[in-house]
């Protein structure tokens, strides 16, 4: 992708997150599947010009939470395709330029992966020490405090043999124990199966969860009201999580895991789920000899204030605390986030767009943030996450709505009458074919940037520096590569601004406000209220 001696495709790469369930639906059945995506390449490609795709679960799976509860990992559910269509995908996206990350579950299968259907058979089958059995307290009780993130236990009783198992998320995500050695092998085995059939890399998920206090000893209640997440985390809140998770014998597994990863020529990538938020403590997850984890996900930006000084402070504290070349990620939005849009408003969606294509490193992009897509109100009764029948206010079934591609019935997403989440009430306004039409728009707005970046190598590759001396409410920085040199501002108040700041000159390449590109600066810049932009 960038081909440049030293800066591998994944430190720039431009990513894009696509649901499954919600990209496209080929079959009339209401849920995407892989063939949609293979009929959106062209979108994603050319249209929109990212460089990656990452695709969250399509495994055979009982979909109590959607895929991210395996039952095999070296198959398709039927309900998304089979194989041979993901071969297909992957041999036209590569045809396209580009790159096909998948996401990989290691910390628990499905209750109905073989595996457990094995393990608890009985106390004394061989699959026994694949899961986490422990016996109850003396007043059968469980054996310690440990909460599941979807609310209550993360112990559940089998009646059957008398023990607990683990289970982090859903009791039908049963944690396999990756403290045996036959467990890390066979998962290791099942991401060659997918790196065989030429995938780029793996969104590794939930992926601290994998190495616990080998004690297990009881976490300790959150008295300091700590942040474990960039969303309050309800009644899984209310304990400081530091025995269930992230033992630091996880180190030990992202080294060989990225073993794994480079057996393969060229070497394959990870994207890894953590929520870490102190940059340095992010930073020993890139391993002291950057031999662990690519890229470990970035979740700052969500937390982070939307202002100059907010943003300004993340960024800088990620650029500082990463060492070299490390590759930053930058997120604001997922399947797991109220939607971009609805969280920051109209005006932030664009600034946010400015800043994801400009900032060192590899940004996420979630499907249909590109359109603005908003938060919908699901009514009662269509309601599908666990996680938000447990606890209401966490459900993320209003950032999973499927993509809205035109302003025909099911919003070009599907002949069914019934898809499996109702369509964004706005489909018919905020729709892909209505947004090419309109130069003004979101999407234009991204493509115009994504053309910028891919052929600005400063953007790509080039160095950062924050930009001093300007107003209170504006955030400006450069980007630099031999002699090309990028500034951007981002203006976040809803006054004009108006500053003159060394080395400030150029041409508007991209702006928020579409009027102003073409415009030539020396010496001083204007902005509109919430402006941002690309000066070259
Ligand atoms: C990750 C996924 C989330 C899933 C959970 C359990 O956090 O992003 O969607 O529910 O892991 O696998």
């Amino acid at each position: 992708m960038s081909g440049h001696e030293g800066h591998e495709w994944w430190q720039s790469a431009v990513l894009y997150e696509i649901y499954p369930r919600s990209f496209k639906d080929t079959t009339g059945d209401g849920v995407g599947d892989l063939q949609g995506i293979v009929e959106k390449l062209d979108y994603l490609s050319d249209t929109l010009g990212v460089d990656a795709i990452w695709i969250c679960p399509f495994y055979p799976s009982p979909m109590a939470d959607f895929g991210y509860d395996v039952a095999s990992y070296r198959d398709v559910d039927p309900m998304f395709g089979d194989l041979e269509t993901f071969d297909r995908l992957v041999a036209r996206a590569h045809e396209s330029g580009l790159k096909v990350i998948i996401d990989f579950v290691p910390n628990h299968t499905s209750d109905q992966h073989p595996w457990f259907i094995e393990s608890r058979s009985s106390r004394d089958n061989p699959r026994r020490e694949w899961y986490v059995w422990r016996d109850p307290k003396p007043d059968g009780s469980p054996p310690n405090n440990w909460l599941s993130v979807f609310g209550g236990s993360a112990w559940e009783l089998d009646e059957h043999t008398g023990q607990y198992y683990l289970h982090s998320f859903l009791k039908e995500q049963p944690d396999l124990d990756w403290r045996n050695p036959a467990v890390k092998e066979a998962m290791f085995d099942n991401m060659r199966f997918w790196l065989d059939r030429g995938v780029d890399g793996f969104r590794v998920d939930a992926v601290l969860f994998s190495m616990k206090d080998p004690d297990e000893r009881v976490n300790p209640p959150n008295t300091e009201g700590l942040q474990q997440l960039h969303k309050p985390l309800g009644a899984y809140g209310a304990q400081r999580h530091v025995h269930d998770q992230g033992h630091p014998d996880i180190h030990g597994v992202f080294r060989q895991m990225r073993e794994v990863l480079e057996e393969y020529e060229p070497p394959r990538t990870s994207l890894a789920e953590l929520h870490i938020f102190d940059p340095k403590q992010l930073a020993a997850y890139y391993g002291g000899d950057l031999d662990e984890l690519h890229m470990p996900t970035n979740f700052g930006l969500l937390k982070a204030p939307w202002s100059a000084a907010g943003i300004r402070g993340a960024v800088e504290g990620l650029e500082a605390a990463i060492p070299k070349p490390g590759a930053l990620n930058w997120v604001l939005g997922s399947h797991d986030d109220r939607r971009l849009a609805t969280r920051l408003g109209e005006d932030a969606s664009r600034q946010a767009a400015v800043l994801l294509l400009t900032l060192r490193g590899s940004p996420t992009l979630y499907y249909g943030d590109e359109l603005g897509m908003r938060e919908a109100e699901i009514p009662p009764g269509r309601q599908q996450d666990p996680w938000g029948m447990a606890e209401p206010e966490l459900g993320r079934d209003g950032c999973r709505t499927p993509m809205q591609w035109s302003a025909d019935p099911g919003a070009g997403f599907t002949d069914s009458p019934e898809p499996w989440l109702p369509v964004g009430r706005d489909y018919a306004e905020r729709n892909v074919e209505a947004q090419l039409a309109d130069p003004d728009s979101l999407l234009n707005l991204y493509r115009r940037l994504l053309q910028l970046r891919r052929g600005s190598a400063a953007l790509r590759r080039g160095a950062y520096r924050t930009v001093g001396g300007v107003p209170r409410d504006c955030y400006a920085f450069a980007r630099s590569e031999s002699l090309e040199r990028v500034f951007v501002a981002i203006n976040f108040s809803a006054a004009p601004l108006c500053f003159e700041a060394t080395g400030v000159s150029g041409r508007i390449a991209v702006s928020t406000h579409r009027g102003n590109e073409g415009t030539e600066v020396s010496g001083s810049l204007r902005l509109q209220p919430h402006e941002g932009v690309v000066l070259v």
